[in-house]
C-alpha cells in the first residue's frame, strides 16, 4: 500500500509541476510535452475510480435495486437496462472521441511555431445540427417507455379516493388488501382496512368524518390530512409491514410531519410521503422472504435511522397471522409476577404514548383544541384515532410478532439478523403466532430492548420534548426493565 501513496505522491506531484507549466505557458503547444505527466495523473485516477465501482458491487444485498424480487421492480429494472447499455454507447462515443480527436489533431512539438495560428473556424453546421438533433431524439425514445412505465406504476387495484376495498364486511379477506402507510419521525406505520369501509370513519352517519381535534371533513376527501378518525376494527401495526406474496397490495400513503419517501428497493420505486396528502402506490412479493427498504428522503435527525421492513408470508401463513393480529393482546394474570409488573410498569410509563389494546381501551369524546383534557374513566383513551393508535409512537399489540423494532433499526430476536434478508420466514412465522419461541433460536433480544427502553434518544437521535421520539426512562430499574420486556414478550 505505501507503495501506491508513494506513487500517487509522485503523480500529484507531477501534477503540480505540469499545473505550474501551464500557468507559466501561453500556448497549448508547451504543454503538449508534459501528456506523460497527465497520463500517469489518469491511470491514478481510473483505478481509484475502477476501485469505488468494484467496492460498490455486491450480491444478494437487502437494497439492491437490480435484484427486482417483485413484478414492479422487474418492471423498472427492465427499462433500467437498455437505458443503462445507451449511456454506455454515448459515453464511449463521447469520451473517447473527444479524446481520440484531441490526440489525433494535436501539434506535435517539432512542428510547433508560435507565429502558426491555428485555422480559425466558426462552427460547423451540420455537426451541431446533428449533435442537437440526435440527444433529442434519444431523449425522445426514452421519454416514451419511461413515462409509460410511470403510468403503470400508478394503477392500483383500487380506487382509494371512493374508499374502495376488497375484504368482506365481516372481516375475512377476499381479495386485495389496502394498506395506509404512514411516514413518521422516524418510522412507519401500517393500517390495515380490513372490514372494507375505507380508511375513514363515519361516526355518527352524517357524512363527516373526525379528527381527534374533533374537526370533520368530506368522507370523499382523499387529501384529508392524517388526523382522520380510525376503525377500532382495523389493524394498526408499526415498523414492519406484513403482506402476502404474489399478491398485490395497495398502498396509500402519507405522512404525519414533514416529507418522508417510502423505497422498498427489491418490490417497488421510491414514492415520496407528504403531510396532507395521500399517494398512492403497490407492492407486490413474488415469493415469502423479508424485503427492507429506507426512507430516502431527508427528514431530519434519524433520517438514517429510517428504515423499513417488509415480510411476505404465504396466503395460508398470511391469514392465520391477520387473524392472530386482529385479536386482543392478553393482560397478564396477576400471579405471574414478572409479567404483572411488567404490565403495571407500562400502563403507568408507556400507554400515554404506545397503545397496547387489550379489550380495556374505549372511544372518548373528541378532543376540542384549546380545551381542556376531560376527565375520563381509567382505559379511555382520549380521542377516537387513540384507539388504535396514539399518533405519536408505534401500536404495540402484537409487538412480540415483529421481528424488528426502534424504527427497524433492530433485530428484535436473537438469531435473525436485522441486515439478514434470508430470513426462515417458515420459522419467523411461527414465533409470530406461538408464542414468542422463547426458548428457541429466535430470543428476544432481551438485552439490546433494555437499553432502548432505558435510553432511546442515546441510540437514535430525537426530540422527545416535542413529541418527535421516545424518551429516556432514567428512573426504571435494572429489575424494572426485566419486567417491561416480560410483559412485551407476551404481546404476541
Ligand atoms: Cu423519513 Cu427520511
Amino acid at each position: 500500500m505505501s507503495t501506491n501513496v508513494n506513487d500517487t505522491n509522485v503523480t500529484i506531484d507531477q501534477t503540480r509541476s505540469t499545473l505550474h507549466s501551464v500557468s507559466m505557458s501561453t500556448t497549448l503547444g508547451k504543454v503538449m510535452p508534459r501528456i506523460p505527466a497527465l497520463m500517469s495523473l489518469k491511470k491514478t485516477a481510473l483505478v481509484g475510480a475502477l476501485a469505488l465501482l468494484v467496492s460498490a458491487c455486491a450480491e444478494d444485498k437487502p437494497l439492491n435495486t437490480f435484484e427486482p424480487r417483485g413484478p414492479r421492480a422487474e418492471a423498472i429494472d427492465k427499462l433500467m437496462q437498455p437505458i443503462w447499455v445507451i449511456m454506455a454507447i454515448v459515453f464511449v462515443l463521447v469520451v473517447f472521441g473527444t479524446i481520440g480527436l484531441a490526440m489525433k489533431n494535436r501539434v506535435k512539438p517539432e512542428d510547433y511555431d508560435e507565429d502558426d495560428l491555428p485555422e480559425q473556424v466558426h462552427g460547423n453546421f451540420k455537426l451541431e445540427i446533428g449533435w442537437t438533433i440526435a440527444p433529442a431524439v434519444l431523449l425522445a425514445a426514452i421519454s416514451i417507455p419511461t413515462v409509460v412505465g410511470i403510468w403503470e406504476l400508478e394503477e392500483t387495484n383500487s380506487d382509494p379516493a371512493a374508499g374502495e376495498c376488497r375484504a368482506n364486511a365481516d372481516g375475512a379477506r377476499s381479495g386485495e388488501l389496502d394498506v395506509m402507510v404512514i411516514g413518521q419521525q422516524w418510522w412507519w406505520e401500517y393500517r390495515y382496512d380490513i372490514d372494507c369501509d375505507g380508511f375513514f370513519e363515519d361516526v355518527d352517519g352524517d357524512g363527516e368524518i373526525y379528527g381527534p381535534n374533533g374537526a370533520g371533513g368530506d368522507l370523499d376527501d382523499a387529501e384529508w390530512p392524517l388526523n382522520i378518525a380510525l376503525d377500532d376494527d382495523d389493524l394498526v401495526i408499526a415498523n414492519q409491514l406484513v403482506i402476502p406474496a404474489g399478491e398485490q397490495i395497495d398502498l396509500e400513503l402519507t405522512s404525519r410531519d414533514v416529507i418522508h419517501s417510502f423505497w422498498i428497493p427489491r418490490l417497488n420505486g421510491k414514492r415520496d410521503t407528504v403531510p396532507g396528502r395521500i399517494h398512492t402506490w403497490s407492492l407486490e412479493a413474488d415469493e415469502p422472504g423479508e424485503y427492507t427498504g429506507w426512507c430516502t428522503e431527508y427528514c431530519g435527525l434519524s433520517h438514517a435511522r429510517m428504515r423499513m421492513s417488509s415480510v411476505a408470508l404465504s396466503g395460508e401463513e398470511f391469514d392465520a397471522w391477520l387473524d392472530n393480529q386482529l385479536g386482543l393482546a392478553e393482560v397478564p394474570s396477576e400471579s405471574d409476577e414478572e409479567v404483572w409488573a411488567g404490565y403495571q410498569l407500562f400502563q403507568a410509563n408507556c400507554m400515554s404514548c404506545h397503545v397496547v389494546n387489550d379489550g380495556n381501551l374505549s372511544y372518548g369524546p373528541p378532543v376540542v383544541e384549546g380545551e381542556e383534557l376531560p376527565d375520563l374513566e381509567p382505559g379511555t383513551v382520549k380521542d377516537f384515532e387513540s384507539a388504535l393508535t396514539a399518533g405519536a409512537a408505534p401500536n404495540l399489540t402484537h409487538f412480540a410478532t415483529r421481528t424488528v423494532f426502534a424504527g427497524a433499526i433492530y433485530s428484535q430476536y436473537a438469531g435473525i439478523d436485522a441486515d439478514d434478508d434470508n430470513i426462515d420466514v417458515g420459522e419467523y412465522f411461527e414465533l409470530s403466532v406461538d408464542d414468542g419461541n422463547p426458548d428457541g433460536d429466535y430470543r428476544l433480544n432481551a438485552a439490546i430492548l433494555k437499553r432502548w427502553i432505558a435510553n432511546a434518544p442515546d441510540q437514535k437521535a430525537m426530540a422527545p420534548e416535542d413529541l418527535r421520539g421516545m424518551p429516556a426512562f432514567p428512573a426504571l430499574s435494572e429489575e424494572d426493565l426485566d419486567h417491561l420486556v416480560a410483559y412485551l414478550a407476551t404481546l404476541d
